[in-house]
């Protein structure tokens, strides 16, 4: 049973998905794979993810490998209709519409795990682990076998439980893999926040300023495309060597503060919450445009710009006006939701192909090791970060050289030579 917004939205969505099916051939072997040796066979997979084109194409890579698949939206905002509704037309149970309200999202968690009673699962963000780890989920959680988590913010909830000791089961940090975030993190959200800024304002980013909040892998992609895009870019940052290294990547970095009356762009990339805040609000100039892409939707203080506003007013699709009671008027991106999957599609095929290629090996990994796993936040094993990337490059015919006998011994370090 799947409970979505509307089953005759099914075409376009299977249209969406077919598209990025074509750009993910990691995947895609992964999915001729399955078809043979049915990993996942006899075993229930919940996922809570950004429910849109490349995301309905892994559930249903999983289920080829045998796996019954439920799967939740991760942000109210990124679930796509259509694709919920061609997935869900396929036999995943699909428990998820866009502009859910609070509960309605809480209720679709719930339904996907009690629904489904995972053996494993998928999270991003942390809020399905969270719920399993309620008390009066013991009956479901006891059967999960592990999980993996795909995002920054999650891992930050789970190694917080795991320091507590209250992890229940072994979750693997996709998003700290090689091929998640220097790929994910960086190129995937720097371009598709661009994509999400400009298919949203239809404005030029070339000679503006844009203030980057926070330089950590997002950050550092969100602020090169920025300025190839021929921004003037700002950094803020509050941790030195983030700092340090945006100064010498050739950024100007100054406090949050000091960029507030200069920026044209605000994008926050921080994991924290009011990175923007009432002081920052009360200095920006006219017609600023803020947005976040971070995954919660803290990171730019909506109550602040609530207090300092004379009127609300939602314009455009995906622009909520702010008219300041000084007369200022600024403006927020997506309800200040991630913008990139709430006013966009999230990253790119050819990018997702790679993360949500961990996120399969990752499972299978914690099926194989069944049991044998501590209950913490496990790192993905090179091996595996290193398949995927065989995999991209043989997809693309791109040949790499390998080290001969002596050279492999040498960088051993058995064997010191001249
Ligand atoms: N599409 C699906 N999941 C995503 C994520 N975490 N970030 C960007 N795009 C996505």
């Amino acid at each position: 049973m799947s409970i979505i917004r509307d089953k005759s939205l099914a075409g376009p969505g299977e249209e969406k998905i077919a598209w990025v099916e074509k750009h993910m051939p990691v995947l895609g072997t992964m999915r001729e794979k399955y078809r043979v040796n049915k990993p996942f066979q006899g075993l229930r997979v919940s996922i809570c993810l950004h429910l849109e084109a490349k995301t309905a194409y892994l559930c249903r890579v999983l289920a080829e490998g045998g796996a019954q698949v439920a799967i939740s939206g991760s942000n109210p905002l990124s679930t796509q209709d259509d694709v919920a509704a061609a997935l869900a037309e396929g036999g995943v149970g699909v428990f998820a519409w866009h502009n859910s309200s609070d509960a309605e999202y809480e209720d679709f968690l719930y339904k996907n795990l009690t629904e489904n009673r995972p053996h494993l699962i998928i999270d991003d963000g942390g809020d399905l682990t969270a719920l399993l780890h309620q008390e009066d989920m013991e009956p479901i959680s006891r059967d999960v076998l592990g999980g993996a988590e795909e995002t920054t913010t999650g891992l930050i909830r789970l190694r917080s439980l795991a320091r507590q000791n209250k992890l229940l089961f072994p979750m693997m940090a996709v998003n700290d893999a090689h091929c998640k975030y220097l790929f994910d993190n960086r190129l995937g959200t720097g371009q598709s926040v661009w994509d999400g800024i400009i298919r949203t304002t239809n404005l030029l980013v070339a000679g503006k300023n844009v203030v980057v909040v926070g330089y950590g892998w997002c950050g550092k992609g969100v602020a090169n495309r920025a300025r190839g895009l021929g921004a003037n870019v700002i950094v803020a940052e509050v941790d030195p060597i983030h700092a340090l290294e945006a100064l010498m990547d050739g950024f100007r970095v100054m406090p949050l503060e000091e960029a507030a009356p200069l920026g044209d762009f605000f994008i926050t990339v921080t994991s924290c919450i009011n990175a923007i805040g009432s002081r920052h609000i009360a200095v920006m100039k006219d017609r600023a445009i803020m947005c976040n892409a971070g995954h919660f939707d803290t990171e730019i203080d909506k109550q602040a710009l609530t207090v300092q506003a004379e009127k609300i007013r939602a314009g455009k699709k995906n622009i909520t006006e702010y008219r300041l009671k000084d007369g200022r008027s600024l403006f927020l991106l997506a309800e200040g939701r991630l913008v990139n999957l709430a006013s966009g599609d999230g990253h790119p095929a050819e990018i997702m192909d790679l993360s949500f290629a961990l996120q399969a090996l990752s499972l299978e990994y914690l099926q194989e090791q069944a049991g044998s796993l501590p209950r913490r936040v496990l790192k993905v094993p090179y091996e595996l970060d290193k398949k995927v990337a065989e995999l991209k490059l043989a997809s693309g015919g791109i040949n790499i050289d390998s080290l001969d006998e002596r050279q492999a011994r040498y960088l051993s370090g058995l064997h010191r030579e001249a």
